[in-house]
């Protein structure tokens, strides 16, 4: 008898029978959705209140920017708020919020909505109208939320950015999008302590003519003493929003009113700003967040993602909101004040369905089995994933030791740029595979092809591509439209396919198995980074002349960052693992995007190898960090080069 492992393709988790004959939807779906995507969406779309009907589901006239529900107006943030109030679902809790250091507020329905007006008041006081952009700079707070529906309920397109990242990487997002107001805290919470961040918010801002109000929140207060302060643009939150009246009547927008921008790592230089528009957008992010996440009026639904992430727009945001869901929402690290904090909250707040990422996951499991155990658990009935792919080892810890054995895990494959799940188990119908998304959900469509556009064949690795348009894919990319059309439809014009970036094959059940990026992009905790970009901030370092940087495989991070540099002035690189430079470099990564971007390894060389046409060959580096061998290198400029990086990583991962 053999001992071997089964190979996670033939794990099969059917859907418990409770949980089927409960479930928002069947079977069925698939087929109905597919004999006709376009009305199953117009059915979808009328889920949400419009001001004004569509006349039109779909028009591709302007592909690769579709255009959904034409003809149709509404109000994303009356969607999300009002119309459970005027349901008179206005008590209802829409937010149990837990602060990192322990405070908490509960906010219901009809609080959220007098909050919302406050601020859309406040906002036109401060001659914020429609089509203007606001960036949020902010934590994981309820005011966060408020912001984002406010802006929603005037026509301002907002853009989130996340609170980790550093003052030049705020600043490219304020400059890009051209903003006229940025709100943000005196200070943040982070791993229990307060960290001033006005100072950096004004270093974002300073010298943009654009940028007419800095709106600031207090949330650190005397722990973050002496907020420098700009006379005439800085604003208190207290001070203007507490002032303004709970009525403020919503006016309806184009079905393709832009929503927010949300920016994203791509293969070439700078973050792309991607578009998201309402109608389409919200119809994607609020049916799959139903059908997905199976909520019910009763569920207590938790997406720990922060608010500023894809994740946490569509399903912590617009589509729980649009579903009028009960949710939590926590501001602070998973580990702090101890790693069993989320497990602390799911028992608070008996939530029922917790949407998580496989790097926490697998952070949990070094703690072991003990740690979920210590919590009562039992409110749990749905679990989640998303980010990147799970391994089939965290996905069955998770679903033994958090889950109980009973909950179901949704594996959502997604992106910034699809605006809502792509390939995506339905909990009451999909038999799960552990470390499969599984199949494209009821009304998608997207499979694995060859470089030429052929399907592939089962277990043979190709590229992931969307077959068929749908209504939550981004419009395109703030300021660029050409590089959204390069990035994404270029490659598959002939078909009219967008190409996502992912490798991934096929099994014989049609499973989809996503692999590694074919781009330049890095998958660190879930957070895409591109090796370019951390290229640039690495040699705007007067140190560093050239650098290259991969990822390597990672136990706990899925991948870590790896940054191999050449010195200036051509010293001699007789120390790869010299620890003064590597500090110095990771503290300059962390000013230029942020913490997040710190490379793990930096490693000194002499030399990068290249190809005839000069570019960096990062594919064998990245083959050598993974241990694998045997690369093409056929299209080495100068074969040394890599001898002498291969060297140099040897004698580094030796002195380790
Ligand atoms: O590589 C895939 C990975 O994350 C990328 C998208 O990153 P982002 O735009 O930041 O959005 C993340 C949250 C939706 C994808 O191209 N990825 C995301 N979810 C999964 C995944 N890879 C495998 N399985 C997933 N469930």
């Amino acid at each position: 008898m053999s001992t071997a492992p089964t190979p996670a393709e033939d794990l099969l988790f059917p859907p418990p029978p409770e949980f089927t004959a409960q479930a928002n939807v069947g079977a069925r779906e698939y087929e109905r959705a597919a004999a006709d995507p376009e009305a199953f969406w117009a059915e979808q779309a009328r889920r949400l209140q419009w001001d004004e009907p569509f006349t039109t589901v779909f028009d591709g006239s302007t592909l690769p920017t579709a255009q959904w529900f034409t003809g149709g107006r509404l109000n994303v943030a009356v969607n999300c708020v009002d119309r459970h109030v005027a349901a008179g679902r206005g008590d209802k809790v829409a937010l149990h919020w837990e602060g990192e250091p322990g405070d908490s507020r509960t906010i219901t329905y009809a609080q959220l909505k007098d909050e919302v007006c406050r601020l859309a008041n406040a906002l036109e006081e401060l001659g914020v109208g429609h089509g203007d952009r606001v960036v949020l700079y902010l934590p994981v707070l309820p005011e966060t939320i408020v912001t984002t529906m406010a802006c929603a309920r005037i026509g301002a397109v907002v853009s989130l950015v996340f609170g980790g990242f550093s003052a030049e990487a705020l600043r490219f997002r304020v400059e890009d999008t051209g903003a006229k107001l940025l709100v943000c805290t005196d200070g943040q919470f982070r791993r229990g302590t307060a960290v001033a961040v006005k100072a950096a918010a004004d270093e974002a801002v300073a010298g943009l003519e654009h940028v007419e109000h800095v709106l600031v929140l207090r949330r650190t207060g005397e722990r973050t003493p002496d907020v420098p302060w700009t006379a005439g643009r800085d604003v208190w939150w207290h001070e203007l929003v507490e002032r303004q009246s709970t009525e403020h009547v919503a006016p309806s927008f184009d079905a393709e009113n832009p929503l927010f921008i949300i920016y994203t790592s791509g293969t070439t230089g700078k973050p792309k700003g991607l578009v998201h528009t309402s109608g389409g957008y919200l119809t994607h992010t609020s049916w799959s967040h139903w059908a997905v996440f199976d909520v019910k009026d009763d569920d207590v639904y938790w997406c720990q993602a922060d608010l500023a992430w894809v994740t946490a727009h569509s399903y912590e945001m617009y589509g729980p909101l649009s579903n009028g869901v009960t949710q939590v929402i926590y501001e602070g690290s998973p580990l702090t004040p101890h790693p069993g904090r989320h497990f602390e909250v799911i028992e608070k707040y008996g939530v029922t369905i917790y949407y998580t990422a496989p790097t926490l996951v697998r952070t949990f499991m070094k703690h072991g089995p003990e740690l979920p155990a210590r919590f009562d658990l039992s409110s749990l009935r749905l679990l989640g994933s998303v980010g990147e792919a799970i391994n089939p080892e965290a996905w069955t810890w998770l679903h033994r030791e958090v889950g109980g054995g009973r909950c179901p895990i949704v594996d959502t494959w997604w992106q910034s740029e699809t605006g809502a799940a792509v390939v995506a188990p339905l909990p009451g119908v999909t038999p799960l595979k552990p470390g499969s998304g599984t199949v494209p959900l009821p009304g998608l469509a997207a499979t694995v092809v060859d470089e030429a556009g052929a399907e592939c064949a089962p277990g043979q690795t190709g590229v992931l591509v969307i077959t068929r348009p749908w209504p939550g894919m981004a419009r395109t990319v703030w300021r660029d439209h050409a590089r959204f059309v390069k990035s994404y439809w270029e490659p598959y014009a002939a078909q009219g396919w967008y190409l996502a970036g992912d490798a991934a094959t096929k099994d014989a059940d049609g499973y989809i198995w996503i692999g590694g990026r074919i781009d330049d992009v890095l998958n660190v905790s879930g957070h895409r980074l591109s090796s370019i970009e951390l290229e640039s901030a690495l040699v705007s370092h007067p140190r560093v002349a050239e650098a290259a940087v991969v990822g390597a495989p990672d136990e706990t991070t899925g991948q870590r960052i790896v940054a191999f540099v050449i010195t200036r002035g051509g010293a001699p690189a007789d120390d790869p693992g010299d620890s003064a430079l590597a500090d110095l470099l990771r503290a300059h990564v962390a000013q230029q995007i942020g913490p997040v971007a710190r490379p793990r390894d930096v490693v000194v060389v002499p030399d990068l190898p290249k190809t005839r046409s000069g570019k960096i060959m990062r594919r064998l580096m990245a083959d050598m960090t993974a241990g694998r061998g045997g690369g093409d290198v056929t299209s080495l400029q100068d074969e040394t080069a890599l001898a002498a990086v291969e060297t140099a990583w040897a004698a580094y991962t030796a002195s380790r």
